[in-house]
């Protein structure tokens, strides 16, 4: 694992951004996996800013998000559809065909998620994938547990994560929906690149659990040690434990 540390924020995001349009600029159908949560939106600031300026050609550009909540969709606020309309795909010239994202209110969540396998695949897998990560070690929806799943498929999410999303749902917890589809661990580990970010010090434990600490499902994102190409990048709370 590479790892890097930032001042802040502001220039973590800034640096992402600068390399994710480089990559774009180097192979325009790039394949790029996408992170909601708090952690991203500054570094989908900065790329839509720098969009705005015509320096990056989306048209090529494929995407897939790594989950989306059971029961929501494009129209629903809360949903991740709308959270990525509003801080990205809205303000780029992305086709909407290629933007690949779960529908959590697919009438068989079993067959979305075998669908967004296949989806992945015949895109030719993710070149990069960018990743958040949860104070309890979780990536995408992939929570601590004593197995984790490979593919893609339906979460049951932990009182913790429910919480930590609570803000999507104007603070309401009895809103924030119990389930999700998520990208498994062998989606996100068969990507090419990973980039993993991490701010605050609420993060600092599971940052240290997942660099130092052993492989284990109680800490999924300790499995990115096996990756052979993950970038870590830190601002100083995020990297306050690590020796
Ligand atoms: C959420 C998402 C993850 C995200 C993580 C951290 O629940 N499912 O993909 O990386 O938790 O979120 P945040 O960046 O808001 O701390």
């Amino acid at each position: 694992m590479k790892i890097e540390r930032f001042d802040n924020d502001d220039v973590l995001a800034a640096t992402l951004a600068t390399r994710l349009i480089a990559a774009i600029s180097l192979k325009p159908r790039i394949v790029l996996g996408l992170p909601t949560g708090r952690t991203p939106v500054a570094l989908y600031r900065e790329v839509r800013s720098r969009s705005h300026r015509g320096h990056v050609d989306w048209s090529q550009v494929r995407t897939f998000n790594l989950d989306e909540f059971v029961g929501l969709g494009a129209g629903d606020a809360g949903s991740y559809r709308s959270y990525m309309q509003a801080e990205l795909f809205d303000h780029v010239r992305i086709e909407p065909l290629n933007v690949g994202m779960l529908d959590g209110r697919a009438a068989s969540l079993a067959a979305e998620c075998a669908r967004y396998e296949r989806a992945i695949e015949r895109a030719g897998g993710l070149d990069i994938q960018i990743l958040g990560i949860g104070a309890n070690g979780h990536i995408g929806f992939n929570e601590p547990a004593d197995a984790l799943d490979a593919k893609t498929h339906v979460a049951a999410l932990q009182g913790e994560t429910r919480r930590a999303n609570a803000g999507l749902f104007g603070g309401e917890l009895g809103r924030v929906p119990t389930h999700a589809l998520s990208m498994g661990m062998a989606t996100i580990l068969r990507a090419q690149e990973i980039v993993l970010m991490a701010t605050g010090a609420e993060k600092s434990e599971a940052v240290a659990g997942m660099i130092d600490g052993p492989l284990t499902t109680r800490l999924p994102a300790s499995f990115l040690q096996v990756h052979p190409r993950v970038t870590v990048m830190l601002d100083r709370g995020a990297a306050r434990r690590l020796t």
